[in-house]
């Protein structure tokens, strides 16, 4: 069978993106066939269009779904054809395809059943996001009640999510950064923030915000610190820690990019005895084998309660105008230009 997919030819530009039918696959033992609704557009997606993540064009990209299962191999019991599911793709892992698709044919452990109360497209925008802050925040750091908390990005995907769950868990006071009025104003709400807990990071040299950051904190350091920006804010991360803190961060950076992390006093971790520790969702899913692979279905399903029981809430949903090469390519200037307050998902089902 024959489905509509947007396709990247090759690596480089936007313009790279076309309208094509791509083979649909019958999903194996453990396998399931999901007919996609929505499909999200993640920073990732153009740092592998751009060929810096692997993959061999001709190819689909797309990290993330929601859908209606279609069909099930003859090892998967407790979902079946009509099941609405969402979650985390990875065509570079054991996907049959991303999720700029119809159809995708994904492992079993890499769905769970759709948040009860969201929509397709607010399923689709936490389907890789929602893992990944929930992996920084309870499978590296272990935040613990009363711990304070600084997100570099908190009015990001990853970050609102991460914003949340902290909360969830009782951190506090939680700290972030925001770089315009729009960020200000959504982590103030619905994100909830407090004014004084959100540090304007523009026009400020990294003295002047790590000064602010410490301030903010009642003149303390920081517990737990969240990279979900990289560059400077991942110095930021490093140098505002407490004794025994913990930096996490999900960015990777250039080669030339220099921190220092185990040399003598120029280390701001080694001098605060503090760890680092970075977070790829994607880890897992392409170097890892299927007893690896329990944990997304696991976490996706303890998001999904939590949606459930009203601690986490819908990111803002800027939907596409239609699912084309077009709209997709559009998508992603905007979302490498930054500052996208809120996801970018494709309406694959009309
Ligand atoms: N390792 C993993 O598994 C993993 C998983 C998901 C994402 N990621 C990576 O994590 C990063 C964030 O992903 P996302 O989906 O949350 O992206 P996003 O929604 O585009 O959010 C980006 C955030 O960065 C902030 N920002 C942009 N420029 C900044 C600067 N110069 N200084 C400080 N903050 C700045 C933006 O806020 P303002 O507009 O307020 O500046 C926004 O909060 C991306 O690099 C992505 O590739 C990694």
């Amino acid at each position: 069978m024959k489905m509509k997919a947007v396709v990247l030819q090759e690596f480089g530009g936007v313009e790279n993106f076309v309208d094509e039918q791509w083979q649909v696959t019958d999903p194996r033992e453990n396998e399931v066939l999901v007919r996609v609704q929505a499909a999200s557009v993640n920073p990732v997606d153009f740092k592998t269009r751009k060929g810096y993540l692997g993959g061999e064009p001709p190819m689909v990209l797309g990290v993330d779904m929601a859908g209606v299962v279609e069909e099930v191999g003859d090892q998967v019991k407790d979902l079946r054809s009509g099941d609405e599911v969402y979650g985390f793709v990875d065509a570079e892992g054991p996907a049959s395809n991303g999720a700029y698709a119809e159809y995708v044919t994904v492992p079993r452990s890499f769905l769970a059943p759709k948040p009860e109360g969201f929509s397709f497209p607010e399923a689709a925008a936490l389907g890789m996001v929602g893992p990944t802050a929930y992996q920084c925040l309870i499978d590296k750091a272990r935040v613990r009640p009363g711990e304070s908390v600084f997100i570099a990005g908190g009015s990001g995907a990853v970050g609102s999510i991460a914003i949340q769950l902290a909360r969830y868990y009782e951190a506090g006071p939680i700290l972030t950064t925001a770089g315009s009025r729009e960020s200000i104003d959504y982590l103030a709400r619905p994100l909830g923030i407090s004014q004084e807990h959100i540090i304007d990071y523009r026009h400020r040299s990294l003295t002047e915000l790590h000064e602010a950051v410490i301030a903010a904190n009642h003149g303390n350091p920081i517990a737990c610190a969240f990279d979900f920006v990289g560059g400077d804010m991942k110095r930021l991360c490093c140098e505002v820690l407490d004794f025994d803190g913990r930096v996490t961060t999900i960015v990777e950076e250039d080669d030339d990019f220099r921190l220092y992390t185990v040399s003598g006093e120029k280390s701001p971790l080694l001098s605060r005895s503090a760890s680092l520790h970075t977070q790829l969702l994607l880890a897992r899913a392409r170097f890892g084998s299927p007893p690896y692979w329990d944990i997304f279905a696991e976490e996706l399903a303890t998001l999904a309660k939590l949606v459930q029981q009203g601690h986490i809430q819908a990111h803002r949903i800027l939907m596409l105008e239609d699912f084309s090469a077009e709209a997709i390519a559009e998508a992603h200037t905007r979302l490498e230009e930054g500052h996208v307050n809120g996801k970018l998902v494709i309406p694959v089902a009309p």
